[in-house]
């Protein structure tokens, strides 16, 4: 796949065939590139927790909230939910770059995953402390962020977006997610050359 490709196929897939269980040499080497990645001051804050147990993933399930924008959609029915999961994780008072860095390891996660094709969601919406309890992390580290992942068994296209025009994602009736992205010309708000 070119890059570009597996850019737009990048999308974030909430409901998953759930029976290709992930197994954990592959999360596993979805972390490895992570440690790959630029990190501010090279302090490398983040830490992760992988999950390939049916019994810890229904769990972790539990403390997350799905597509806030889909008021009508509770999230992934039984059958369709994650089958594998990174918690990242960093120390309570970790410097800001780290924020930084979250982005970075996160979304090089995810187009690992869709090279293998793969898929996967980032997850800010999470009940924290609650998931800190089920994975027994240590007083001081704090969840960052949880990135879901497995087979997806769900199309999302991409529309461009005018200035003005909405940009909430949606589902159509044939269950085709659709998420509007703004226009190249209305990002690159000045070109010097
Ligand atoms: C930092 C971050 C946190 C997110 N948290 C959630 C979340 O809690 N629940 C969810 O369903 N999607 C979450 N998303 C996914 C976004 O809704 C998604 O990126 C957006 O709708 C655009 O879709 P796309 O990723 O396919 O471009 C999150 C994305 C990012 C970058």
């Amino acid at each position: 796949m070119e890059f570009k490709e597996i850019v737009e196929k990048n999308r974030s897939y909430r409901r998953f065939d759930q029976s290709r269980r992930l197994d954990k040499k592959t999360l596993l080497d979805l972390v490895d590139l992570a440690r790959k990645t630029p990190s501010a001051a090279n302090r490398q804050l983040l830490r992760y927790v992988i999950s390939c147990s049916p019994e810890i993933d229904s769990r972790i399930f539990e403390t997350l909230s799905w597509a806030a924008s889909l008021p009508d959609w509770p999230g992934p029915e039984e059958g369709e939910r994650p089958a594998g999961y990174i918690v990242i994780v960093a120390d309570e008072d970790s410097w800001d770059w780290a924020r930084v860095d979250l982005g970075i390891a996160a979304q090089t996660i995810l187009l690992g995953a869709a090279a293998l094709g793969l898929g996967g969601c980032m997850l800010g919406n999470v009940r924290k402390e609650r998931l800190k309890g089920i994975l027994e992390l240590e007083e001081s580290l704090a969840i960052q962020l949880v990135i879901a992942l497995g087979k997806p068994v769900e199309e999302v296209v991409l529309e461009e977006v005018g200035e003005g025009e909405s940009i909430t994602y949606y589902r159509s009736e044939d269950r085709v997610h659709h998420v509007p992205k703004r226009k190249l010309a209305d990002l690159v708000i000045r070109i010097c050359d």
